[in-house]
């Protein structure tokens, strides 16, 4: 550790493998899941905005009906990352999910980089979740004859109808804010979703869209699916980049699967059931947003689908009120379910950070009553709700996407590194398909495929985001720009002298 305390070899100052996995063995969690269980924890936590929100921008602005095709590639990219996912958390059983194995890995630095864009990405995640469930509830409100005033369900800034930036509204997204204050104290109170009420919300949200494909069909107009794949109209707009630009914004509909490969300490028989749990939840999520996607696009056409509410414009042209009603509830039900898990998961993030002493401990503290770390909870959850409140879809999309990305092409690399610096650990599950050599260096098939596919999703999402800032429309960069900054001044003004990994801030705790 000498070496390693000054200067900066501190920056890749890591924790012990060994450590972790003595830590995970003496919590004694029961190996208990079976590859159905893992399955239905999967696809808990995907299914939400990435169907019911997010292909209506997709298709609309960018891949017209080819949205398929984008779902398809970002699909592609999740499952290769699943599966460094996987390996990871079979050598390190850890809760933290990718932090914590970052900070066994590539050090500290790394890990505090991928912690506080964790942050970033399900803050921004929330905000996300809970606009799409404002638009819902305005949509409902309006199937059962009531109205909820525009000026509370709208966001401060909109993308301009031109395409020429951001234009403010006049409104501001109450709905939403009041949406994540909603669950901010379902988790202080401690409610979590035990695995009995995930499968029931699994089989609505299975249900729903089932019934939407199939009540559907038959009001499908195939003209609607032509041309499918639109001719490019410059930029990202339709043809083949705008097939990956959709693929871009479509990688926020897999976020999730992630949680299933934390779940490897608790599988039965990890090296079997890892790989089913993550790609079968992967594969019944993909399928699904293929055929409802499918749906959509045949029912409405692709440049009317511009909006948050996608599933609910389709179901309203069916000619089934009381069905509409129906999946408008159950998207509610999804959403809701979905923005519980990722705000637990932001509160857990910032704990284990404050547990390392990155963050100040007031994001460890627990409530007395309840036992959760409600203050970390509730500062989180209030940030969130103040960029539900302003933000629009689009833009909080394709910051979510970006972070997401790069979050994923990191657990690849990590695989790499792991593989390379301690060959001899014990891994339950290995990631298929092999790899080379390289003097001590392991380059594996999945981990680089997981790195170029991850990166060639985040891509368009940079490329737009730069060609904003040139065309002088600062908002998305600057935000970006204003956290890393943000960043890089809280590591080296506090993390970095209260890390328990730092010699002097143990001594000085002693
Ligand atoms: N994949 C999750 C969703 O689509 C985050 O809502």
């Amino acid at each position: 550790m000498n070496d390693q305390s000054h200067g900066w070899r501190r920056l890749f100052v890591r924790k012990s493998v060994e450590d972790l996995q003595r830590n995970a063995a003496s919590h004694g969690l029961r190996r208990s899941l079976g590859p159905l269980n893992l399955v239905t924890l999967g696809i808990g936590c995907i299914l939400g905005a990435g169907i019911y929100v997010m292909p209506g921008n997709a298709a609309a602005h960018f891949a017209g009906p080819a949205v398929i095709l984008s779902f398809i590639f970002s699909g592609t990219a999740c499952a290769f990352t699943a599966l460094c996912y996987a390996e990871l958390a079979s050598t390190m059983p850890v809760s933290g999910s990718s932090y914590s194995y970052c900070y066994a890995t590539m050090g500290e630095a790394c890990a505090w980089g991928l912690g506080w864009l964790l942050l970033f990405d399900y803050g921004l995640a929330a905000a996300l979740l809970a606009v799409g469930f404002s638009s819902y509830l305005v949509s409902l409100a309006h199937s059962l004859g009531a109205a909820i005033p525009a000026s509370v369900a709208t966001p401060f800034v909109q993308a301009a109808s031109d395409g020429s930036g951001l234009v403010t509204t006049g409104g501001v997204n109450l709905v939403a804010a009041l949406a994540i204050a909603a669950v901010t104290i379902v988790l202080v109170l401690g409610v979590s979703l035990s695995a009995k009420v995930n499968n029931i919300l699994v089989f609505i949200k299975i249900a729903v869209l089932i019934a939407v494909v199939a009540v559907g069909i038959g009001a499908v107009d195939p003209h609607n699916w032509t041309p499918f794949v639109p001719a490019n109209e410059g930029g990202f707009t339709y043809g083949w980049p705008g097939i990956m630009r959709g693929a871009s914004i479509l990688f926020f509909a897999y976020i999730g699967f992630e949680t299933v490969s934390t779940a490897a300490a608790e599988a039965r028989n990890p090296q079997k059931d890892m790989p089913i749990g993550i790609v079968g939840s992967l594969a019944v999520c993909t399928i699904l947003y293929i055929v409802v996607a499918a749906v959509m696009t045949g029912i409405v056409p692709y440049r009317e689908l511009g909006v948050a509410d996608p599933i609910a414009v389709t179901v309203d042209r069916m000619g089934h009120p009381g069905f509409a009603v129906l999946v408008k509830l159950g998207a509610l039900v999804g959403l809701s379910s979905v923005l519980l898990v990722n705000a637990y998961g932001q509160s857990r993030i910032s704990f284990a950070m404050s547990s390392d002493g990155l963050l100040p401990p007031l994001f460890g503290r627990l409530h007395q009553l309840y036992q959760t770390p409600y203050l970390g909870t509730i500062l989180f959850g209030a940030i969130s709700a103040v960029g539900a409140a302003l933000l629009p879809l689009s833009l909080l999309g394709d910051l979510t996407s970006l972070g997401a990305g790069l979050a994923f092409s990191v657990v690849c690399i990590g695989v790499m590194w792991l593989r390379s610096t301690r060959p001899e650990l014990a891994r339950p599950f290995r990631v298929p398909l092999g790899g080379v050599h390289i003097g001590k260096v392991w380059i594996g098939t999945v981990p680089v495929a997981g790195v170029v596919l991850c990166w060639t999703m985040v891509a368009p999402v940079a490329i737009d985001i730069v060609s904003q800032a040139r065309s002088g429309h600062y908002v998305p960069a600057t935000i970006l720009g204003l956290y890393a900054l943000a960043g890089l001044l809280f590591y080296f003004g506090y993390s970095r002298q209260h890390s328990h990994l730092n010699p002097l801030a143990l001594s000085a705790s002693r």
